[in-house]
């Protein structure tokens, strides 16, 4: 068999360290990214060169990007079978970046939808790295020529330009990039927010009842879910008419693995009380034990920290061979 034969395919993903992570990026994202683990080779990274679009407190934005790894980890992420690393120790992302940045248009970027929004959010601060985030997160996958791309619906628009940039690439100088292809979990690619759920569950949200941290005990869960927005006809069912409740039985079903009509028929006649304390259950049991790996792999930072100096200079070997590559096609002397 041929090696390409042979090679498994490709993931990669990341998430940015700001804030916690919520209910929405695990079941968006993160639960997804350790159950690939076994059929693709995985990496995996903690996108701090993306949150610095957004204003950052420095020494917070270090502890979360720590914690960010010690939660990927505890979530099922297994360093010995795939790459965990941080962004920003594999320079090359943001040095492919830039060559990208130069076969992107204005006017592409501009179509974001995630620019558009959070240049409203940040009206104070809408720097040129918010604009070309986009760029960045091509880098990303590009430069491991990543055959897939598991993240939320949230992220679709920005892999497309991922794509249209390779292409574009491919084109001008000759077959480079691979054409990476979004993998979407079955249910719960887009979990909304708890207090109004035609919008997506965010850490930036400022209520902080419309999300629910991976960190949250129990009791907070329950409240949360308690209080969380449906309706006053009292019927556990799905249906655009009903956003609140559909997004409680995305959660409960993508964690359960109930099919909805399974779940109408066991709340039938029961009203939202029940139904919401066995959303909050669920999230409990799934959250239980990763909270207390959590706390175990935080505590041991040298194990950590040594995880993630493995998994940069590992990453770092294949960009550097991409970036190497890209650099001679584009014309920049090499010596
Ligand atoms: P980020 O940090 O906003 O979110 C991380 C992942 O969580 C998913 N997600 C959700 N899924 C379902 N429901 C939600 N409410 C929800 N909120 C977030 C996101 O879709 C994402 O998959 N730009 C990316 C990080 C990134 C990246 C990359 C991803 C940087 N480089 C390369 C893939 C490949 C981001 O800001 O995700």
């Amino acid at each position: 068999m041929s090696e390409q034969a042979e090679r498994k395919q490709r993931i990669l993903s990341g998430i940015q360290p700001t804030g916690t992570f919520t209910l929405g990026n695990y079941i968006g994202a993160v639960r997804n990214w350790s159950r690939l683990q076994e059929d693709f080779e995985c990496l995996y990274m903690v996108a701090d060169l993306h949150s610095l679009t957004v204003r950052q407190e420095p020494a917070e934005l270090r502890r979360k990007s720590r914690e960010a790894a010690a939660m990927l980890l505890a979530a099922g992420i297994d360093p010995a079978v795939s790459l965990l690393f941080v962004q920003s120790h594999v320079p090359a992302h943001a040095q492919l970046s830039w060559v990208l940045s130069c076969n992107t248009q204005f006017g592409e970027l501009s179509r974001m939808t995630q620019f558009k929004d959070k240049s409203a959010k940040h009206a104070d601060n809408v720097n040129a790295g918010l604009f070309t985030y986009p760029d960045l997160m091509a880098a990303d996958i590009l430069i491991y020529n990543a055959d897939l791309v598991p993240v939320g619906v949230d992220q679709k628009q920005h892999l497309e330009l991922a794509r249209n940039v390779a292409q574009r690439f491919n084109n001008l100088y000759s077959p480079t990039f691979h054409l990476p292809e979004p993998y979407f979990g079955s249910t719960g690619a887009k979990i909304m927010s708890l207090q109004e759920p035609e919008k997506k569950m965010s850490k930036s949200d400022t209520n902080a009842n419309s999300f629910i941290l991976m960190t949250d005990d129990a009791d907070t869960i329950l409240r949360k879910c308690k209080r969380a927005v449906t309706d006053s006809d009292g019927v556990v069912r799905a249906g655009e008419d009903k956003p609140g409740v559909t997004n409680l039985m995305s959660i409960y079903s993508s964690l359960t693995g109930k099919s909805f009509e399974t779940i109408e028929k066991e709340f039938e006649g029961q009203g939202y009380g029940a139904f919401k304390e066995a959303v909050a259950g669920s999230i409990i049991d799934a959250f239980r034990p990763i909270q207390a790996e959590y706390a175990r792999i935080l505590a041991d930072k040298a194990y950590l920290d040594g995880v993630l100096r493995d998994g940069a200079a590992a990453a770092s070997r294949m960009a550097d061979r991409m970036l190497a590559k890209v650099y001679k096609k584009v014309g920049l002397l090499q010596l």
